[in-house]
């Protein structure tokens, strides 16, 4: 257990290349329209996003981007035709028995996080089975939401505290969350052209800097992804205070300096 915590400290703590956030988080929206503009079943967008994904964990991995969260069914998507609902849980047990072992090979750490509780039996063994073959790396957190909602999450979090009779504040309600094992996302980008969170990360999200691409999900490649990286590294990130003096005569100047400061 200690050397697992070591392991993930090292990961959160190993600096990216300049102007590379540590924690990238995506909502992948775009799939439904991709696919009904070429005349497909919404599924096929689905599976067109699957091998968009695996392209941005590729694309992560070699620009050293320390995290990486996916919005894949949200609490909400139950609400879809029955056929999509049951085309995404199988999209999903495919990829863990396709994609989970080349991960592991590339030294992904997967973790599931949402509701497991009304999730199959053969989805929920697996998501667990996922995690603890991939436990050990250590080169990409990859945090998949599934079944996932921000509020779902705070009010889990909100649960477990009193439960415990543990008081509320805001380091506890943090470490309740279902994202505790990470730093919040610095970068949050969202496919698709709309303009929303959608319930995604409504905690996490406070201070990151978001990107709104009119790509669709499954046109998503490494230039648009480089193109989200670049805005980030512009910004400059505040978090309540003033401007610093070097940002407003450089407002150019790397991001990750003027968070460090
Ligand atoms: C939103 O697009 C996308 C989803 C609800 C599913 C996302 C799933 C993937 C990217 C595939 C990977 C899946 C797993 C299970 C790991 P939308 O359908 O809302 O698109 P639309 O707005 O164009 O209708």
């Amino acid at each position: 257990m200690f050397l697992l915590q070591m392991r993930m400290k090292a990961i959160l703590n190993r600096a990216p290349s300049l102007g590379v956030p540590t924690h990238i988080a995506i909502v992948m929206d775009g799939n439904g329209r991709w696919a009904t503009r070429r005349l497909l079943p919404r599924l096929a967008g689905h599976r067109q996003g699957m091998e968009s994904l695996r392209r941005c964990i590729r694309a992560c991995l070699e620009r050293g981007v320390a995290v990486l969260t996916v919005f894949a069914f949200s609490s909400e998507n139950w609400n879809r035709p029955a056929e999509e609902v049951s085309g995404l849980m199988e999209l999903l047990a495919g990829a863990l028995a396709k994609e989970v072992p080349q991960m592991h090979a590339d030294g992904v750490r997967l973790h599931f996080v949402g509701e497991r509780a009304n999730l199959s039996e053969k989805v929920r063994t697996g998501l667990t089975t996922a995690e603890q073959a991939t436990a050990g790396n250590d080169r990409l957190i990859l945090n998949v939401c599934f079944n996932y909602g921000g509020r779902w999450d705070l009010v889990q979090a909100a649960a477990k505290l009193a439960a415990a009779k543990v008081e509320v504040t805001e380091a506890t309600l943090a470490s309740a969350l279902a994202l505790a094992h990470v730093a919040d996302p610095d970068l949050l980008i969202r496919t698709g052209g709309e303009l929303r969170l959608s319930n995604f990360l409504l905690w996490q999200a406070a201070y990151a800097e978001l990107y709104f691409s009119e790509m669709l999900w499954p046109d998503f490649d490494e230039a648009e992804l480089d193109r989200a990286i670049a805005a980030y590294a512009k910004r400059e990130r505040r978090y309540g205070r003033v401007p610093s003096p070097a940002s407003s005569s450089a407002s150019t100047s790397s991001s990750r300096q003027s968070q460090a400061a």
